[in-house]
């Protein structure tokens, strides 16, 4: 089953940011700035940006952390971190990782933030509890996990094709998640603050704490 959705990634891998630029009300891509912004991270920071698909918040990462600074882009299709790999040449900060979000290859305590844009809905029923486990492993303490997700749409005919999406995606969890987003969130981080963005059509959900002690576990070979 992860196979094939490896495979479904990495063949929407090629018209992804086409798609992504029909829809987008983004154009400047401000909304990643924003993301970027609210991490905090400094020159010098490793920051983690889990399925970063094509790489979008990578840019803005990366000059955030200049210097000696990592941006790490990780994402389990191989298509995608291609695509990814073209869009960040120029950023010698940016280092591309092909991976299983709900199994991080990092050690715990590395990251100054992670953010995840526009995909954790995407993940399949246990695979977000898990992941969240893995975010907090790997933050620093007292380090923000970014959530940024598109906002319920407020106009009625629109927030009715929203959901038709959704749901032609058999994705029962994510409306469950989509009305108690915040609650889940407070189940696995102490503070949980919503946060509008610019657009109104996104918002960020900025977590930090752990609400539970987490047995600290280095995976074997982990790079950072
Ligand atoms: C909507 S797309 C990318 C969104 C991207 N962050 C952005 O802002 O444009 C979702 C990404 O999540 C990745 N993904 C889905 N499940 C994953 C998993 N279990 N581990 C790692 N990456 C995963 C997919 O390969 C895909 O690239």
């Amino acid at each position: 089953m992860r196979k094939t959705r490896q495979k479904y990634y990495d063949f929407f891998s090629k018209w992804y940011d086409g798609f992504i630029a029909l829809h987008a009300t983004d154009k400047q891509g401000v909304l990643r700035e924003i993301l970027a912004e609210h991490t905090d991270a400094g020159p010098g920071d490793i920051v983690l940006d889990i399925c970063t698909g094509t790489g979008a918040a990578l840019p803005p990462l990366a000059r955030r952390v200049e210097g000696k600074g990592l941006a790490i882009g990780l994402d389990f299709s191989s298509g995608m971190l291609r695509a990814a790999g073209r869009k960040t040449t120029r950023f010698p900060q940016v280092c591309l990782v092909q991976a299983d979000c709900e199994r991080l290859p990092f050690r715990s305590g590395v990251f100054a933030a992670v953010t995840c844009s526009h995909a954790f809905y995407e993940l399949k029923g246990d695979t977000q509890t898990r992941t969240l486990a893995e975010i907090r492993r790997c933050l620093k303490p007292g380090r923000p996990f970014l959530m940024m997700e598109h906002e319920v749409p407020e106009n009625r005919f629109v927030r009715l094709l929203f959901h038709i999406r959704l749901l032609s995606m058999g994705r029962k969890r994510a409306l469950q998640i989509l009305r108690h987003e915040q609650t889940f969130l407070e189940r696995h981080f102490d503070r949980v603050i919503k946060v509008a963005t610019a657009t109104g059509r996104s918002k960020i959900y900025i977590c930090t704490g752990s609400t539970q002690g987490e047995a600290r576990f280095d995976p074997p070979g982990a790079p950072v």
